[in-house]
C-alpha cells in the first residue's frame, strides 16, 4: 500500500504519506498560547496514524487586532512572534513525536486582503464579485483593503523568518508557507496578478509580484538552515479566469520560481477565499477529490513532493491517487476532525469503522458536526458500572448514535423505528444530489448498529403498553419531529413533506413550489433537475438556509447566483435556478395554483401554477414527537429525549445530544 510508504524530505521522515491540512479552528489558550486542549486536538490525529500533523496558520507577526477582535472574527489563533511561544510548541512537537509522526507548522505572509491590509489599492469596482457581497452579506463585516509599504513588508519577512526559526528551535519538523487562497494571505494576494496592482518592484510582472516571496523564502533559508523543510502551498489555480493565478502561470512560472527559490515540497491548493472559496470551505456539492488535477499538473513538473487535497474522505481514493502518480502526500482535513482515527483504522483493514465526512462545514474542529469527542470537554467514554436494558425508540441519527454508544459502554440496548429502514431526516435529506453527504453518518452508524450486537427492530410504532412489557431499565426516546402544516395548507392532497418528497422523486410534478426555506437545497437539484421550481421565503434574502452553518449558507446563496460568475470551472457550469420569492404569505392554495401576497403589499400578488407543492418547514416550525414521554416516566426507571424529540435542531445537537445521555446512563 502506498500510503504506509515512508517519505523524506530533506532531514524529515515522515512515516506514512497521510497529513492532516491545516485549519484554522484549533483550539488555543489566551492570547494564542498552546494550552493542554490544543496539545489533545492534535495528538488525537498523531494517535490516529497521521504522519505529518500540519497546524493551521499560526500567527508569525503580533496580531494587529486583539484576541477579543480574533474570536469575533471566528478564530483565535495561535502565536509563534515571541520566544514565549517556543515552550507550547516544543511540548506539541514532543506529544506529535510519541506517536511516530512528524509536526508542520503554517505560518502566513502578511499583507492578505482578509488580514487587513492588502498589497495594493482594492479591485477595481468594475471587478468586484457578485459573491463578494454575499459574503459580506452573510459575515456581516467587511474586511479594509489597505496599501501595503515597504516597511511594512520587511517587517512581514523578519517577523515570518524569526517564527520560522522559532518552529525549529521548538523541534517542529519542517514549515509550510501559505501562499494560497487569494485574498487570505499576503503571499497569494502579492502574487495574483488580480490583486496586486503595485507599481514598485513589488508590482507589475511576475518577477516583481514573486518578489516577496522570493525573498521571505531566502532569509528563511539562512535562520533554518539547509537542512530543514520549508515547503509552501500555493494557489495553483485562483479560479478568476485569466484575472487571477491560472494553473498555466502556476506551471510555467510560480512552480520554478519557488523551486529556484529554494523551497522543498509544494503544497498544492485552489482558490480564493473572498471570490471562490473551492479550495478552502468546500461545500459538499462538489465531488471527491475535485482538485487533484491541480496537484497531478504541479507533478509534471517539479521532482520535489507534492502534497494533494481536496474533499478526499476515503482513504481508497487517497490510495489510488498516490498510485497514479498525481501526488506524494495526502491530506485529509475535515475528515480527520470527523474521525482522527481514519488512518489507524484503515491501516487496520476496518473501513468500515471510519466515520466519514458529510461535508456540511458545521465546525470543521471546534466543534464537529459528527464527532462529539473533538470538543473541550467531552463526557468520557467509560464502561458502564453496571450494565443495563436500554430501549431506544427511533432510529434516527440520535437514537442510533444513542445506541452505539450506550451498547459501547457495555449496555444491551434494543432500538426501534416505526419506518422499515433507519436513519430519519437525514437519510431523507440524504437522497437529494445536493446533500448526499449526509448519507455517510447514516451508512456508518446503521454498520455500527450490527458491529456493536444492537438488537434493532425496524416496523415497529411501539405503544407504553409494549414498552411495559420490554421492562427496560432506560428508554432513550428519540422519536424526531414532525413539521406544522399551516391552516392552508390542510387537507390539500396535492402538498408533500420535504421528507416524503425526498424518498419518492417520482410523485414530484414539472411544475414544483417549494413552500419554506429549509428546502433551499431540494429547490435548487429539483431546478438542476429541469423542473420549473419556485422556492417560497416567507422573509428576506437574509432567510435563506438561516438554519445552516454560515459557509452552507454562503454556498447557498452563491449557488442561486452562479451564473454570473467569472470563474472558469467545469462545476460552475449552472444551467438552471430555481425562482426565489421573498416575503411571500400564502394566501390561497386552489388545485392548480398557489396564490401569494409579496412584501406585504396587496397590489403585488402572483399565482404561481403548480404539479406538486412541498411544504419544508424550519426548525422552529416543527414539533418534537413527544407524546410517548410523560406516559414513559410512570412505567420505565430512567427516560430520556434526545435529538429533535428534545429539541428540534441540526445534525450536530442530535450528535451530541445523543452522547450527553447515552455516556452518563
Ligand atoms: C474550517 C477550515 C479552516 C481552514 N483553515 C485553513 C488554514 O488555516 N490554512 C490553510 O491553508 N487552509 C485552511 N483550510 C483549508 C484546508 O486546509 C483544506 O485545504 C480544505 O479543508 C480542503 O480539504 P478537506 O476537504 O480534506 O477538508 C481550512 C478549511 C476549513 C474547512
Amino acid at each position: 500500500m502506498k500510503l504506509m510508504e515512508p517519505i523524506q524530505i530533506k532531514g524529515m521522515r515522515i512515516k506514512n504519506r497521510v497529513g492532516l491540512a491545516p485549519l484554522l479552528n484549533m483550539p488555543a489558550g489566551e492570547d494564542g498560547f498552546i494550552n493542554d486542549q490544543t496539545i489533545r486536538w492534535f495528538e488525537a490525529r498523531a494517535e490516529g496514524q497521521t504522519g505529518l500533523v500540519m497546524t493551521g496558520t499560526i500567527g508569525a507577526s503580533r496580531p494587529r487586532i486583539t484576541v477579543q477582535q480574533q474570536s469575533l472574527l471566528g478564530f483565535r489563533g495561535i502565536g509563534l512572534y515571541d520566544d514565549r511561544f517556543i515552550p507550547g510548541f516544543s511540548r506539541l512537537a514532543e506529544a506529535i513525536h510519541r506517536h511516530g509522526s512528524c509536526l508542520g507548522v503554517q505560518m502566513g505572509i502578511i499583507g492578505g486582503v482578509m488580514g487587513g491590509r492588502g498589497p495594493s489599492p482594492p479591485p477595481y469596482p468594475d471587478e468586484r464579485h457578485p459573491t463578494e457581497d454575499l459574503f459580506y452579506a452573510v459575515a456581516g463585516r467587511r474586511m479594509p483593503h489597505l496599501e501595503v509599504t515597504i516597511e511594512d513588508i520587511e517587517q512581514s519577512q523578519g517577523d515570518t523568518t524569526a517564527a520560522a526559526a522559532r518552529a525549529r528551535t521548538a523541534g517542529v519538523d519542517c514549515v509550510l508557507l501559505h501562499c494560497s487562497h487569494g485574498g487570505a494571505t499576503g503571499g497569494c494576494s502579492f502574487i495574483s496578478p488580480f490583486y496586486n496592482r503595485r507599481t514598485d518592484r513589488y508590482g507589475g510582472n511576475w518577477e516583481n509580484r514573486l518578489r516577496h516571496l522570493v525573498e521571505t523564502i531566502h532569509k528563511m533559508r539562512k535562520a533554518v538552515g539547509d537542512d530543514y523543510p520549508i515547503l509552501v502551498r500555493i494557489c495553483a489555480d485562483q479560479l478568476l479566469g485569466k484575472r487571477g493565478i491560472t494553473l498555466e502561470d502556476t506551471t510555467r512560472i510560480i512552480v520554478p520560481a519557488l523551486e529556484e527559490a529554494g523551497v522543498d515540497g509544494f503544497d498544492v491548493s485552489q482558490g480564493d477565499m473572498i471570490r471562490a472559496t473551492e479550495g478552502i470551505t468546500i461545500p459538499m456539492y462538489y465531488p471527491r477529490g475535485l482538485f487533484i488535477h491541480l496537484a497531478a499538473a504541479v507533478k509534471k513538473v517539479t521532482r520535489l513532493p507534492v502534497i494533494g487535497v481536496g474533499n478526499i474522505f476515503d482513504l481508497d481514493m487517497a490510495e489510488r491517487f498516490l498510485q497514479q502518480g498525481k501526488a506524494d502526500i495526502i491530506y485529509l482535513g475535515r475528515q480527520l476532525c470527523a474521525d482522527p482515527e481514519t488512518p489507524k483504522k484503515y491501516f487496520q483493514r476496518r473501513p468500515e469503522d471510519i466515520r466519514k465526512c458529510i461535508g456540511d462545514l458545521g465546525g470543521c474542529g471546534n466543534p464537529c458536526t459528527v464527532n462529539y469527542d473533538i470538543q473541550e470537554n467531552p463526557i468520557p467514554l467509560v464502561p458502564a458500572e453496571k450494565p443495563k436494558r436500554v430501549l431506544v425508540i427511533g432510529g434516527g441519527i440520535a437514537g442510533m448514535e444513542a445506541a452505539r454508544v450506550a451498547a459501547m459502554r457495555g449496555h444491551r440496548v434494543t432500538l426501534t423505528e416505526k419506518q422499515p429502514h433507519l436513519g430519519g431526516m437525514v437519510a431523507a435529506l440524504a437522497l437529494n444530489p445536493l446533500t448526499a453527504e449526509f448519507g455517510n453518518i447514516v451508512e456508518y452508524l446503521t454498520t455500527q448498529m450490527g458491529k456493536l450486537g444492537v438488537d434493532v427492530r425496524v416496523c415497529r410504532d411501539i405503544k407504553a403498553a409494549e414498552v411495559a412489557g420490554m421492562a427496560p431499565d432506560v428508554v432513550i426516546l428519540a422519536a424526531g419531529s414532525s413539521a406544522t402544516v399551516p391552516e392552508i395548507a390542510r387537507d390539500k392532497v396535492d402538498v408533500m413533506m420535504h421528507e416524503e418528497a425526498s424518498r419518492h422523486p417520482k410523485a414530484i410534478g414539472q411544475r414544483v413550489v417549494v413552500w419554506g426555506v429549509f428546502g433551499v437545497e431540494l429547490a435548487i437539484a429539483l431546478a438542476e433537475q429541469g423542473k420549473e421550481a419556485v422556492l417560497l421565503a416567507r422573509g428576506g434574502e437574509g432567510s435563506l438556509g438561516s438554519d445552516l452553518s454560515m459557509a452552507r449558507r454562503w454556498w447557498l446563496l452563491r449557488k442561486l447566483t452562479d451564473l454570473n460568475l467569472p470563474r472558469e470551472t467545469p462545476q460552475a457550469a449552472r444551467v438552471r435556478n430555481p425562482e426565489v420569492l421573498y416575503d411571500v404569505e400564502v394566501e390561497e392554495i386552489t388545485p392548480d395554483e398557489v396564490r401569494v401576497k409579496l412584501a406585504g403589499d396587496e397590489r403585488n400578488r402572483r399565482a404561481i401554477p403548480y404539479d406538486t407543492i412541498i411544504l419544508s418547514r424550519r426548525f422552529g416550525e416543527r414539533r418534537a414527537n413527544d407524546h410517548l414521554f410523560a406516559e414513559l416516566e410512570r412505567i420505565v426507571p430512567e427516560v430520556y429525549k434526545i435529538g429533535d424529540c428534545a429539541q428540534v435542531r441540526g445534525i450536530q445537537e442530535a450528535i451530541f445530544s445523543a452522547n450527553e445521555v447515552a455516556r452518563r446512563i
